[in-house]
């Protein structure tokens, strides 16, 4: 299959443009678009034949769930069995944006859409092309992330080119995505309310609008494996590197120097067993080590260090290296989310000081 690549404007979509890809949308293909978090490969939530093409692209197995991404109300009350009145709260304040929530599925949800289960995840996406793609194609749009399964969500057009170029209609090309880790998921079905993953918009932010706590599992913050059908998602092996990542964690990231003094003895004992090793530091220690080095950004800026992570780790994999040792952050905010990502493409090989 020749898949278009169309660029498109980020902030302004030429509605010409997009009118084709809602075509292609409403015809049961799929394209590749951009959402506030990554890039997302949709299809029409009601053409099950379209739906299921996207388990086989990405090679994703079938009882995982896909986020249903709306752009309006009156899309969602089609959706759902019903919505429950602290889901407005969340609604009011946070949508078009980075949250997803889980609700009682309609009878009108194909079984395809949500892995078999009774529930639908469902998001009003910010992203001006997303919002005015689902808003054209007259349709709901299934999407997971626009990677292959086991690789790092697509922060960039260049990411989903690699992935998926020939095996979908579209790919349409918005730049880099604005926030950079995939949005925060909320399961309201139970009670008091659960994390499932954590994301852009922060747990802190979620309980003020809620006016209620919810539970953060140990799985959610990338610690423990689930296999309950909580969320299905987190049972599979998320987004590893070819290659060994070693992740530090520090109890206390006020004074760097501990983690300095880690990072640094790790990568000399590498070394001196012949590795390549690279070093995933921040802007405020990058300039202490001798092995190379790139950063993620700034602690004082945890948002662009979400925003640099999925393109950092695909560089990784690609150059030469046969180790990195990657630096913690604070687990405050959008650090939840970051931690959890690390903790897992780490495959849990931690060493905490
Ligand atoms: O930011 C995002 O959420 C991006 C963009 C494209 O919107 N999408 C995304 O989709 O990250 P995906 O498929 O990579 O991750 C969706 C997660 C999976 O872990 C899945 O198991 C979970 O959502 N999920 C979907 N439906 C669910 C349900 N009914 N109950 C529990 N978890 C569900
Ligand atoms: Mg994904």
């Amino acid at each position: 299959m020749i898949t278009r690549i169309i660029k498109v404007d980020p902030i302004n979509p030429e509605p010409d443009k997009l009118r084709y890809c809602a075509e292609v949308i409403r015809s049961g293909g799929l394209v590749a678009f951009p959402t506030e978090t990554v890039y997302g490969l949709g299809a029409c939530v009601y053409i099950e034949d379209a739906v299921k093409k996207i388990f086989t692209v990405k090679n994703r197995p079938m009882d995982n769930p896909l986020i249903v991404h709306i752009s309006s109300m009156r899309q969602l009350d089609k959706l759902v069995k019903e919505v429950p009145d602290k889901a407005y709260r969340l609604i009011n304040k946070a949508w078009p944006g980075p949250l997803t929530l889980i609700f009682k599925k309609s009878d009108d949800v194909p079984h395809t859409v949500t892995g078999g289960l009774e529930t639908v995840a469902i998001r009003m996406p910010a992203h001006p092309v997303a919002l005015n793609l689902i808003k054209l194609s007259d349709c709901p749009i299934a999407a997971p992330s626009a990677n292959l399964a086991g690789r790092p969500s697509p922060t960039n057009p260049k990411h989903v080119i690699e992935d998926l170029s020939g095996k979908i209609e579209v790919i349409i090309d918005a730049g880099d995505t604005f926030l950079g880790v995939e949005s925060t998921i909320i399961n309201l079905t139970t009670n008091p309310p659960v994390l499932l993953r954590p994301g852009p918009l922060s747990v802190e932010k979620i309980r003020e609008l809620l006016g209620e706590d919810i539970i953060i599992p140990e799985f959610a913050r990338g610690l423990a494996e689930i296999e309950t059908a909580m969320s299905p998602g987190t049972k599979y092996k998320h987004y590893a590197p070819r290659k060994p990542l070693v992740l530090v964690e520090s109890s206390d990231y006020r004074d760097l120097s501990r983690l300095i003094k880690k990072v640094m003895e790790l990568c000399h004992e590498y070394s001196k067993s012949k590795k390549k090793v690279l070093i995933i530091a921040s802007d405020e220690t990058k300039d202490h080590y001798h092995c190379p080095t790139v950063s993620l950004g700034s602690r004082k800026n945890l948002a662009s260090v979400a925003r640099n992570l999925y393109k950092t780790l695909r560089l990784f994999d690609e150059l030469d290296y046969d180790i990195a040792i990657i630096e913690g952050f604070e687990e405050k905010g959008i650090g939840l989310a970051i931690m959890n990502r690390l903790r897992k493409a780490s495959g849990m090989n931690i060493i905490r000081i």
